[in-house]
């Protein structure tokens, strides 16, 4: 199937995010290959980074909420991780790693104070959008390092929406959304190298015309990337996919959120959507 040229026009629809502002963020733990204690971290330039992209998600109109930091849980930054939200219903992370266990709470209470009618803490360890990833209808869901298995059926019976699992074989990308990213309700974008045999016949089976990432652009964080339909924001130095996407008609912008990169996160950790209900077709 030949891919969409760039003459296809986009529309870009406005989203609701929630972000967590760095203000504790530090590297003193190590929990994935990224992230070494022993190189210094500069908060300051972490939040200054931060809020780049906190203004580009108001500038580019979308809606952004935040939920104050919590001192002594540095990862709290990478917000993606708290929570899925489908149709307003919440499923709370269960964290893998005892360092970020919690960040549990804060989310939950977050949404419980919001008013979210149904917010489900998750019997099984997940990691939020850091590992479930909505396209259109359908969940993926990441596995193999800190999402469970058996909390997919979990998802598929708390948000309503089929759950494809896929299992990621390279510890430097342990959450889906370092290696995948939603483009649209029916395209994605990826990089082979992250996933089992198996699981890439499924993306191929699912998404035979996929936006491929080399591993140069992965390595750089590159397909951890927010699209509200035609803006995809992505890593600054992903340069070969920015090319790829224009070339479909997206409309890449580059940020710089290097500081964070040294925990192993970047603009999609930082970014969790929050979807609400919506009107259905019928009764
Ligand atoms: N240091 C964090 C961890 O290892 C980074 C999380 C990044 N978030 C993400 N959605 N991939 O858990």
């Amino acid at each position: 199937m030949p891919h969409v040229s760039s003459d296809v026009t986009r529309t870009a629809r406005p989203r609701h995010y929630l972000m967590c502002r760095p203000t504790h963020f530090t590297v003193d733990y190590s929990i994935n290959p990224w992230m070494d204690p022993t190189k210094p971290t500069d908060t300051d330039f972490a939040i200054a980074q931060w809020e780049q992209l906190h203004t580009l998600f108001l500038r580019l109109g979308h809606t952004v909420e935040l939920i104050e930091p919590v001192p002594g849980l540095p990862d709290m930054v990478f917000a993606a991780n708290g929570a899925t939200v489908v149709d307003g219903r919440v499923l709370v992370a269960c964290f893998h790693h005892p360092e970020r266990t919690g960040e549990a709470p804060a989310y939950a209470e977050w949404f419980r104070a919001r008013g979210y009618p149904q917010v489900h803490r998750a019997e099984f360890s997940n990691e939020g959008e850091g590992d479930y990833l909505v396209v259109g209808e359908r969940i993926l869901a990441g596995t193999g390092f800190r999402t469970d298995r058996r909390a997919h059926a979990e998802a598929q019976r708390v948000l309503g929406r089929e759950v494809v699992t896929l299992e990621l074989v390279d510890p430097r990308y342990y959450h889906l959304d370092t290696a995948l990213a939603v483009l649209s309700d029916t395209e994605i974008m990826y990089y082979p190298g992250a996933f089992s045999a198996g699981s890439l016949g499924t993306l191929e089976e699912l998404y035979p015309d996929a936006v491929l990432a080399t591993a140069e652009d992965a390595a750089v964080f590159g397909l951890n990337a927010v699209s509200d339909g035609r803006r995809v924001v992505l890593p600054e130095a992903a340069v070969g996919l920015a090319e790829a996407l224009r070339e479909r008609g997206f409309e890449p912008i580059g940020v710089d959120v290097t500081e964070l990169l040294k925990a192993g996160g970047s603009v999609k950790c930082c970014t969790l959507e929050l979807r609400g209900a919506r009107a259905r077709a019928g009764c």
